[in-house]
C-alpha cells in the first residue's frame, strides 16, 4: 500500500505529537518485512518472535517501528519498561553513571553504587531483619545463585518447583522451569534433584506430604521451594488466597528456604512493590530483575544475611553482575516506584480488570477468563488459536500485547499507563476480539502470510 502524504507528515511529526497509535503503513511496513528477511539469515532460529513489530524508538508508553508506525505499548518488552521508554529521570542517570564509570567489577572490586544499590534493594524488600543482596545481570542468573545459595546455606540437596513455573533457560533455572515440556525438549538431562509440584489451590498443598514427602524425598533434605506469587510465563495465574501462605507455614515447619521469584511480578508491577505483600507473605530469598532497572539488565538476589553470610569469599560472582549504569537505572527506577508509579499501577489494573471482564461478559465464547493484579493481567481464551489471532489483530491495529501459558494473552504495560491509555488498550482490545469471533480465518491467514502463528511459542 503506497504512503499517503498526510501519514508521511504524521510520521515526521515528534512522538508527542502523534496520536496513539498512529499506524501510517500496513502492517508489517515494508522495512519491517524487508527487516524480518535480513534478521531470519543471521540471528539464532531459537527466538521465538510474537509477531513482527521492528521497535527502533521509544517514548512513554509509545513505541515507533522501523516504518515511523507508532504502537500502544501494553507488551513492555516482556513487563520490563516499567517506568515507561526513556523516562527523562532513568536516561538523566545512565548518563550521569555512564560519563563517570561504566565498568568496574564489583566482583574483585569495590563498586559504591553496586553497594548502595544492595541497601536500598534491602530497604524495600517484603522481608524484615538484616538482609544483603547479590547483583547478576538478569533473572536466570539471580534464579541460579539462589540455588546454588539455598543448597549451600541448607547443606540439602533438593530444591522444588511448580507445574506451570518459569524460571529462565540456563541449566538451573531451566531444571526449574515446568510451564511447556518443549522448553526441556532435547537439552537432557537436566539438573538432579528437582521435582514440580501443583500450583495455585491450597488443595495442592497437601502434594508435599502426601506425595513428596511420603515417596520421593524426606522434608529435611529439602533446600528450598522456588515460586512464582503469580505464575508469569506459564499464563498469568493467580494462586488461591492462602497458598502462598500455607507455603510458608510449610517451610517453615520444614526448615525449608522459600524463594520468591518476583522477577515479572515484581518492581510494582501488581499494585504492591512485590506480589507476596498482597498475601503478608515473606520469602527468605526475593528474586529480582525485569522492571527494576526500566531495561538496564540487572538482576538482584535479597537473601536473609545469615544466608548469604553462610557462603564464602569466592562461592558466588559475575564479572558485569551489578554494572553501574544499570545500579544507577535501578536507584532512579525505584524512587519513581515509590513516587507513584506503584500506586498507578494498582489503580490502572482495577480499570483494566474491569474493561476486559466487561468484554469476557460480552464474549462468553471467546474469553474464558481474565485475570491478574495490577498492571499484570491475563486474557485467557476458549483455544489457542484464538489467543494467538487476538495477539495479532491487536498487532495490527496498533496495540501491542503478549501470550502467555497454553491460549492466554497477557497485558503488561509500563507502569505509566494513563486512564486514557487503558481506555485506548480496552478498546482495541475488544475490536481485535470481535475482529476473530467474526473472520477468523481472514485473520489467520495474515498471521500464518507473516509467519506469525507458532503455537504459543513466546517465552519469557
Ligand atoms: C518469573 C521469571 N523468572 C525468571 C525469568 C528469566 O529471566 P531472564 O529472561 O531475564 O533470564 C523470567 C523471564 O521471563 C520470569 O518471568
Amino acid at each position: 500500500m503506497a504512503q499517503s502524504v498526510s501519514s508521511i507528515d504524521r510520521a515526521s511529526r515528534p512522538m508527542s505529537e502523534r496520536p496513539l497509535p498512529d499506524l501510517v503503513t500496513e502492517i508489517p511496513g515494508p522495512k519491517a518485512r524487508a527487516h524480518v528477511t535480513f534478521d531470519e539469515e543471521w540471528t539464532s532460529p531459537s527466538l521465538p518472535r510474537a509477531y513482527p513489530i521492528v521497535p527502533v524508538r521509544g517514548r512513554g508508553m509509545a513505541i515507533e517501528d522501523i516504518d515511523g508506525n507508532l504502537f500502544l505499548d501494553f507488551a513492555a518488552g516482556i513487563a520490563v519498561n516499567s517506568t515507561g521508554h526513556a523516562h527523562p529521570r532513568v536516561i538523566g542517570a545512565i548518563k550521569e553513571q555512564a560519563s563517570e564509570l561504566i565498568h568496574y567489577s564489583a566482583s574483585d572490586f569495590y563498586l559504591p553504587i553496586y553497594a548502595e544499590t544492595a541497601r536500598e534493594l534491602a530497604r524495600i524488600a517484603p522481608m524484615r531483619g538484616k538482609l544483603r543482596t547479590y547483583l547478576g545481570n538478569s533473572g536466570t542468573e539471580v534464579v541460579e545463585a539462589a540455588m546454588k545459595l539455598a543448597r549451600y546455606a541448607t547443606g540439602r540437596p533438593y530444591i522444588v518447583g511448580f507445574l506451570g513455573g518459569f524460571h529462565g533457560r540456563t541449566y538451573g533455572s531451566l531444571s526449574l522451569t515446568a510451564s511447556k515440556a518443549k522448553y526441556h525438549a532435547g537439552f537432557g538431562p537436566l539438573l538432579p534433584g528437582i521435582h514440580h509440584a501443583p500450583f495455585g489451590k491450597v488443595e495442592h498443598l497437601r502434594w508435599f506430604d502426601d506425595v513428596l514427602f511420603k515417596h520421593l524425598v524426606s522434608a529435611d533434605e529439602v533446600a528450598a521451594i522456588v515460586v512464582e506469587p503469580i505464575q508469569g510465563e506459564g499464563g498469568y495465574i493467580v494462586p488461591d488466597d492462602g497458598f502462598l501462605e500455607g507455603l510458608r507455614e510449610l517451610c517453615t515447619r520444614h526448615g525449608i528456604l522459600l524463594v520468591a521469584d518476583e522477577i515479572q511480578s515484581g518492581a510494582g508491577r501488581t499494585g504492591k512493590m512485590w506480589a507476596v505483600e498482597h498475601w503478608g507473605v515473606e520469602p527468605d530469598i526475593l528474586l529480582v530483575a525485569k522492571g527494576i532497572a526500566s531495561g538496564m539488565p540487572l538482576g538482584a538476589m535479597v537473601a536473609r544475611a545469615e544466608l548469604m553470610e553462610s557462603w564464602g569469599v569466592g562461592a558466588h560472582g559475575s564479572t558485569y553482575g551489578g554494572n553501574p549504569v544499570a545500579c544507577a537505572a535501578a536507584l532512579a527506577t525505584i524512587e519513581l516506584l515509590e513516587g507513584g508509579l506503584v500506586d498507578n499501577a494498582a489503580a490502572r489494573g482495577e480499570q483494566l480488570l474491569a474493561g476486559l471482564r466487561e468484554l469476557a461478559r460480552r464474549s462468553p465464547d471467546t474469553i474464558l477468563d481474565v485475570r491478574g493484579k495490577g498492571l499484570m493481567i491475563g486474557v485467557e481464551f476458549a483455544d489457542p488459536k484464538l489467543a494467538e489471532e487476538v495477539q495479532w489483530a491487536c498487532f495490527v491495529r496498533g496495540l501491542l500485547v503478549l501470550e502467555c501459558g497454553r491460549q492466554t494473552v497477557r497485558l503488561c504495560p509500563p507502569l505509566i499507563a494513563s486512564e486514557s491509555d487503558v481506555e485506548t488498550a480496552v478498546r482495541i482490545f475488544g475490536e481485535a476480539v470481535e475482529a476473530v469471533a467474526t473472520h477468523p480465518s481472514e485473520i489467520a491467514r495474515q498471521a500464518a502470510a507473516a509467519g506469525a502463528l507458532h503455537d504459543g511459542e513466546v517465552a519469557g
